[in-house]
């Protein structure tokens, strides 16, 4: 089938792969000229595993292609996805701007009758708004052009994209139209049966469900999913704390509570708290619209102090070890928001490195894969080339993100370069057990 996608951020471009890879024909437009430059020659703009190789194989394959020319696109494919990002307002509420913006150029650029896709997370009611805006926008002398428009949720995960895209846990269609439906149901087809190469290689031999429903209860399939997987966090991580205030270990509690079927042991590692792109945003979203049509968000709003307090708790924790933090020398390990990607938006590290910082410590921090200070970190950090450099001479070293490469340090090692050895873990990955007996002073989060 004849696919564009608009927007070649995450969600966009791992689309537009995983549609090439299943035998469509995509093009992925942006207006960016320096990313699709890159994507032309087959480089990635992003870290994600798998998915530079998946773009060349696509390329060289004829399957996918990329271009500045977004009305071009659109007017010469059948199916429009449009996945451009929908950033928080200071308020909650989510910046419709680029995504008006595109909804306005559909509208211009139409020829003929297309299928409109929602994929980035939109907030309720925005299938209705796009095709009002597409309508209203169509030239006159394009005469009035049928279109449908369907939401259709994203659910992959940063670092594990790829997979998630080729084989999802479920593929969400809401539609008020039957014929856009049948359509996307064929484009999907390949996903569905997993009958295509990743597929049969990896052996997902799993039948992937598919749900039909409107488009007002797909987009709130999407922002109760993330909000719900938040809350889920939240709530293990104020267990958590009550953990360490009675002499529980959380790793026992989790365990023990996991086991109930109807609890599960997914998304239950306590620590210094979510981040990123989406669960920040997404439950500000939900609860935003909550309040809006006047309805107590009072869960939300909970899910969201909790998870604030989560990450000033490692710092009282740092307090704690280290009396006051002015001139203290700290090791930050992990600045991504999570492993496999280099993504910091609202990344846990973010606000503690800029706390240790006006607090007066000297910060240094080191990241497999982030190299450079992200944009909203006090330029005063540090960024160090390795473990042993973050930690010499250190004060304290606070574990911020779950990269594999940190449970492999060598602690003989750490525990001679730094000043004192003081470790947070912030994400209980660390064997509490070998570092005190090493002579490490460790804290983890409920344990
Ligand atoms: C999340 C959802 O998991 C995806 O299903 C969704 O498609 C995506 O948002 C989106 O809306 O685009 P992502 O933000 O990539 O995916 O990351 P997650 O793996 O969900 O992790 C989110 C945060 O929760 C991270 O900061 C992670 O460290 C934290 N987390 C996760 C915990 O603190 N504890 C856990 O047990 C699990």
């Amino acid at each position: 089938m004849e696919v564009c996608v608009i927007g070649t951020g995450y969600v966009g471009l791992v689309t537009g792969v995983c549609l090439a890879e299943v035998g469509h024909h995509v093009i992925c437009a942006d207006k960016d000229e320096s990313k699709i430059k890159m994507l032309l020659e087959g480089k990635c703009p992003i870290y994600e595993p798998g998915l530079e190789d998946f773009i060349s194989k696509n390329i060289k394959s004829g399957h996918l292609f990329f271009t500045t020319d977004v009305a071009g696109a659109i007017k010469s494919q059948d199916i429009i996805f449009i996945c451009v990002g929908t950033p928080p307002l200071p308020t909650g509420k989510p910046d419709l701007t680029s995504l008006d913006d595109v909804a306005r150029l559909i509208g211009k650029s139409l020829n003929g009758y297309k299928i409109i896709v929602n994929k980035s997370t939109v907030p309720i009611g925005t299938a209705k708004r796009v095709k009002k805006i597409i309508n209203e926008n169509i030239a006159d002398n394009n005469g009035k052009h049928e279109i449908d428009i369907v939401s259709n949720p994203e659910f992959l995960k940063e670092g594990e994209a790829v997979h998630d895209a080729f084989s999802p846990e479920r593929v969400v269609i809401g539609s008020e139209s039957q014929k856009a439906i049948a359509c996307m149901k064929q484009l999907y087809e390949p996903i569905i049966s997993q009958d295509f190469e990743y597929a049969k290689k990896n052996n997902t031999d799993k039948k992937i469900p598919i749900i039909i429903t409107d488009s007002t209860s797909s987009e709130l399939i999407k922002y109760a999913s993330n909000a719900f997987l938040a809350t889920k966090i939240s709530f293990i991580n104020e267990v958590a704390n009550i953990c360490e205030r009675v002499g529980a270990n959380i790793r026992d509690v989790t365990f023990g509570m996991g086991l109930d079927s109807r609890i599960g042991n997914k998304f239950m590692r306590a620590g210094i708290g979510w981040g990123g792109s989406c669960f920040p945003k997404d439950v500000r979203a939900l609860a935003f619209t909550a309040e809006e049509y006047g309805t107590p968000a009072n869960i939300l709003n909970a899910v969201i102090q909790v998870n604030n307090y989560q990450r000033f708790r490692v710092v009282q924790k740092a307090m704690d070890m280290l009396g006051i933090i002015e001139d203290k020398i700290i090791a930050v390990l992990g600045i991504a928001f999570k492993p496999n990607t280099d993504d910091t938006r609202e990344a846990p590290s973010v606000t503690v490195i800029n706390k240790f910082i006006e607090l007066g410590a000297e910060v240094r921090a080191f990241d497999p894969i982030v190299k450079k200070c992200p944009p909203d970190v006090d330029k005063k950090v540090i960024i160090a080339e390795s473990v042993y450099h973050a930690a010499s001479n250190a004060d304290l070293l606070v574990l911020v993100t779950d990269w594999d490469e940190f449970k492999n340090m060598d602690f003989n090692e750490i525990k001679k370069i730094m000043s004192k050895p003081n470790v947070i873990d912030g994400r209980n990955i660390l064997d509490r057990g070998k570092l005190a007996g090493m002579g490490f002073n460790y804290k983890g989060i409920g344990i």
